[in-house]
């Protein structure tokens, strides 16, 4: 299911997707389990992310007859923001092993809260490719913001956006910022809070992901 649009988002609120987020948001859910939950959600957003994704005829033969089939044409390339986009590669390559995988590194400055950048390396775009952001969280939308932008500079013409809870603020700065770049979520929560944290949210991903603190 799927709740379409505020601005450039699309919210996937499928009750599997709502549930496995209620056991993300927990408190009491151990890194290990978080780990797998981030996989699974980016796995079954996937799904609904993906389904305007080009394809094209091919013969294929079975066992009995040779028929016509279909397979995606183009070229995929997940970009996971390091770190905490890293836990939602694992399950998208499931279901599309023959992804390209970059990687854009920024971190969030504590004080100002503006996105730091250390890091970029993604494959070369062509003109048949489509990149997908990754990131769980879209607090103030400012590392989103300016990874797009990076993307964008090294080439990147077709992007989405694809993270786990989206705040109010971070959707409308991202939309100013990109308002060419859809944006899925898996949750729309209610606020930032006085540090720029998603309220309810889910605590800090990287850390919880990582188990740094
Ligand atoms: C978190 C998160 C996003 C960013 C979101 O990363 O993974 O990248 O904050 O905040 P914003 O929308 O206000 O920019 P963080 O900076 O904590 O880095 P980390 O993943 O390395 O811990
Ligand atoms: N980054 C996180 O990991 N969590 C938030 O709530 C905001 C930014």
């Amino acid at each position: 299911m799927t709740t379409k649009p505020r601005g450039g988002l699309t919210v996937l609120d499928h009750p599997l997707i709502r549930h496995k987020m209620t056991l993300l948001r927990d408190v009491a859910t151990s890194s290990r389990d978080f780990k797998q939950l981030v996989s699974e959600i980016a796995a079954l957003m996937t799904y609904e992310v993906t389904r305007d994704l080009r394809t094209e005829s091919v013969e294929v033969v079975t066992p009995l007859e040779t028929t016509t089939g279909h397979r995606i044409s183009g070229k995929i390339a997940l970009v996971p923001i390091l770190r905490a986009g890293l836990g939602m590669v694992d399950g998208i390559v499931q279901l599309i092993p023959n992804a390209r995988v970059g990687h854009i590194g920024l971190y969030r400055d504590h004080d100002t809260l503006q996105p730091v950048s250390y890091y970029f390396k993604v494959p070369t775009p062509t003109a048949d490719h489509r990149f997908f952001l990754l990131d769980p969280m879209l607090a103030t939308g400012g590392s989103a913001a300016k990874a797009a932008s990076e993307l964008k500079r090294a080439g990147a013409g077709d992007i989405s956006l694809i993270c786990l809870v989206a705040a109010p603020e971070g959707v409308a700065a991202f939309a100013t910022a990109h308002p060419d770049i859809p944006v899925y979520a898996a949750a729309y929560d209610r606020e930032l809070n006085a540090i720029g944290y998603i309220l309810p949210g889910l605590g800090d991903a990287g850390d919880r992901l990582f188990g740094t603190k």
